[in-house]
């Protein structure tokens, strides 16, 4: 039976792959590499090194490059262009794993930070299996996601005592402060989402390029010279770098619930 482990990989530092991942790393004959066609130079390089660093002998092991579909990101109907993309995704990966996985053989793709969290891989391959022409098992392998990571560098918990916490992408903060909890990460958010919840007494924890060494950290009430201040700073390494992954948490300062 064909075995395919999705492995999650941390969110930059190689320190953060676990010993989990280093064995799956070593058990996969082909490496399935997704390019995506505006991947920073950096993160493929990071990922090459993981690679070299963990795996005890790279020839062992084939490598296979899937392009990944571009994803309309101008179109309306966020949901459609979603669905739409991941259906040319599993297109992709349904035929690279037919051709290149042997019928003994284990693949892998690796995965940014944890497989759970915003991110289409786990619902691509379920795609993939619901099809039925190509059949493997497969194992998820957790990893140190981003919001991990903010919170290990702040020295907080994300929920306080008896507290929910709600992870939230930027798109949907937009539209107010969600209901039932006082504890909001947000992700993916391209613009200052928090600007529209500025006026509810929080506290903001920021960090970008998290466990890289551009790693950025901002704290404090979240009030009009902090937010100028977040803007300030993303709009600045944004510009050096060419590209920005921020999370943040947003923490009502008096806790209601
Ligand atoms: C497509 S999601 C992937 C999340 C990933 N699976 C995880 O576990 O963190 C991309 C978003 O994750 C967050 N992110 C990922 N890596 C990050 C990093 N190194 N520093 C800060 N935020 C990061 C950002 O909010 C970014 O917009």
């Amino acid at each position: 039976m064909r075995r395919l482990l999705l492995i999650g990989i941390g969110v930059g530092d190689p320190a953060y792959v676990t010993v989990e991942a280093i064995a799956a790393l070593n058990e996969a004959d082909v490496l399935f590499v997704v390019e995506k066609p505006d991947e920073r130079r950096e993160l493929v390089r990071l990922r090459e090194e993981i690679c070299s660093r963990y795996i005890e002998d790279e020839s062992a092991c084939r490598i296979v490059h899937v392009a990944d579909p571009e994803r309309d990101r101008g179109a309306q109907a966020y949901r459609s262009a979603v669905e739409d993309w991941r259906r040319r995704r599993a297109d992709a990966w349904e035929a690279a794993l037919a051709a290149e996985l042997g019928p003994d053989e284990c693949g892998a793709f690796l995965v940014w930070g944890d497989p759970s969290l915003y991110d289409s891989t786990l619902a691509v391959v379920d795609d993939v299996l619901a099809r039925g022409s190509v059949s493997f098992e497969h194992r998820v392998i957790p990893g140190i996601g981003s919001v991990q990571v903010l919170a290990a560098r702040f020295r907080i918990p994300l929920n306080r005592v008896g507290g929910a916490v709600q992870i939230t992408p930027g798109r949907l903060l937009r539209e107010g402060w969600p209901a039932g909890v006082d504890d909001v990460v947000v992700m993916l958010d391209a613009t200052s989402a928090f600007r529209v919840v500025a006026d509810e007494g929080l506290e903001i924890y920021w960090g970008a390029y998290l466990g890289t060494p551009d790693e950025l950290l901002l704290s404090g009430p979240l009030d009009e010279a902090l937010m100028d201040e977040i803007e300030r700073v993303r709009a600045d390494a944004r510009e050096r770098k060419g590209w920005i992954m921020d999370t943040y948490l947003l923490r009502r300062r008096r806790q209601v619930r």
